[in-house]
């Protein structure tokens, strides 16, 4: 009976084995495999703390520590052999642990996979997270280095898709790596909520063995204990907050997505792609598409799809492990293995794109875009902003109408003469925003400074 491949974990319950639709519906090893470092860690820690509270001899632990680096070594080679009744990763590392040493039948003494899936799972997304902020970090390294070759360039800033005010490049750039800045932050914080170690709680309860949850917590480097083993075993919440960062991760992705297409296109034509970063069409020989950064727009609405995904799996689910929670990995894996081919993409794609300077500044130079200028010209000699706005929002409207050009209207008007028409001039208006955080280029260039110092801290 032993020798039969189908019998499961729990054969000693059950007089026969499983439907093949239950187990084909049940298995998770196909997506769950992907932990096995996570389980033999995991499984490393519990057999050295059962050892050290006395439930396993020196030399059991020793020969299912090595039996534990043989499994660890074929899942690495992709010699290990799955049986049918390898349902999931820890049975299968269990059942391949115990054919190499009989002690392995003692390793799941006090342990249920219940705390040990959602042990692996914070394990490897511990790791996760820490691998998507390195490759936000080496993006926003990009949009810096884009940002220092872009000088003083500048460009019509947008509300509404409509020419507003001009900025410079690097600062419209910036803006980019701040949000990125937030998503590293968001991230971050999912990750304190998921250092916590659950190894211990057991299938609810705990146990009634001498099992030292903080022992085994030290070993896997947790900054925490969990406080409730029912909580410990049904918590998802760590999945989610880092669902919910990816997916902010991927809207800000799309928005900067967005923009590529918009200034790739004729219309803007505010850069050049690099052919290395672009597609071309099967049948238009023209064509040069931005296909990365509509996959990465593309890609935003799968990211949170998988978050809603999971919210809705979790929201009805009584305390405390139910299998519906099998379903939290390969929308998690998903979503990590899309952002981090994404960024990577958008990554190579903007390192490599050209900024056609001399087309965004020529956009800025609208006379127009001064607008806001002019009218605090005005407040500067005392005039009530709203009378300003009033005074340049009538010339505006003339000029349009095409009376004069604004700056025939603006020096013959007394109130405002050939000082204020100066402000029209190409290139002035955008050296006027000084404030704090401001579009002018020396605001930018203290931005930069900031963004720098921000951009180290986060790269240690
Ligand atoms: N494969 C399962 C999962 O991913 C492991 C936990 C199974 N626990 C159980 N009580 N059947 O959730």
């Amino acid at each position: 009976m032993a020798d039969d491949p189908r019998l499961q974990l729990w054969h000693g319950r059950f007089a026969g084995g499983p439907a093949e639709a239950l187990q084909q519906l049940n298995d998770s090893l196909p997506f769950d495999r992907r932990m096995y470092r996570e389980d033999i860690v995991g499984s490393r820690a519990h057999v050295r703390m059962l050892c050290a509270v006395g439930l396993f001899t020196d030399s059991d632990r020793d020969a299912v520590l090595d039996a534990l680096d043989q499994v660890e070594s074929e899942m690495a080679s992709d010699t290990f052999v799955t049986i049918a009744s390898d349902e999931d990763i820890h049975t299968a590392v269990e059942r391949r642990v115990t054919e190499l040493a009989p002690a392995g039948a003692r390793m799941h003494t006090g342990r249920s996979r219940n705390d040990q899936v959602a042990t692996d799972l914070r394990l490897w997304t511990r790791g996760a997270i820490d691998d998507v902020i390195g490759l936000v970090v080496q993006f926003q390294r990009t949009l810096l280095a884009q940002a220092e070759t872009a000088g003083d360039a500048y460009l019509p800033g947008y509300t509404h898709l409509q020419q507003a005010q001009p900025v410079t490049l690097a600062h419209h750039l910036l803006a980019h790596g701040w949000a990125l800045a937030r998503d590293i932050d968001r991230l971050r914080d999912a990750r304190r909520r998921t250092d916590v170690s659950v190894l211990g709680a057991g299938a609810l309860a705990g146990s009634s063995l001498p099992l030292d949850a903080a022992m085994v917590a030290a070993d896997l480097g947790f900054a925490k204990v969990f406080d409730n083993s029912l909580d410990a075993v049904a918590d998802r919440d760590f999945v989610l907050d880092t669902l919910y960062a990816l997916a902010v991760l991927g809207v800000h992705l799309s928005r900067l997505g967005e923009e590529l297409i918009l200034w790739a296109s004729t219309e803007f034509g505010f850069v050049d792609l690099d052919d290395s970063y672009s597609t071309g069409s099967s049948m238009m020989p023209q064509k040069k598409n931005p296909d990365i950064a509509e996959l990465a727009r593309g890609k935003a609405g799968r990211l949170i799809g998988h978050l809603t995904g999971l919210l809705t799996t979790v929201k009805g689910l009584p305390l405390t492990y139910n299998k519906d929670l099998q379903e939290d990995k390969e929308p998690l894996f998903d979503a990590v293995d899309t952002v981090r081919l994404t960024l990577l993409a958008l990554d190579g794609m903007v390192a490599s794109t050209t900024f056609r300077t001399d087309r965004m500044a020529a956009q800025a130079s609208s006379p127009y875009a001064a607008a806001t200028d002019l009218a605090e010209w005005l407040v500067e000699r005392g005039t009530p902003f709203r009378d300003a706005h009033a005074i340049v929002g009538e010339k505006v409207r003339r000029a349009l109408g095409g009376e004069a050009s604004l700056v025939e209207l603006v020096a013959g008007d007394d109130r405002l003469g050939a000082p204020a028409a100066a402000l029209l001039e190409p290139g002035v208006s955008v050296t006027r925003r000084t404030t704090h955080g401001a579009g002018g280029p020396r605001s930018t260039a203290a931005e930069l400074d900031r963004f720098r110092s921000r951009l180290a801290a986060d790269g240690q």
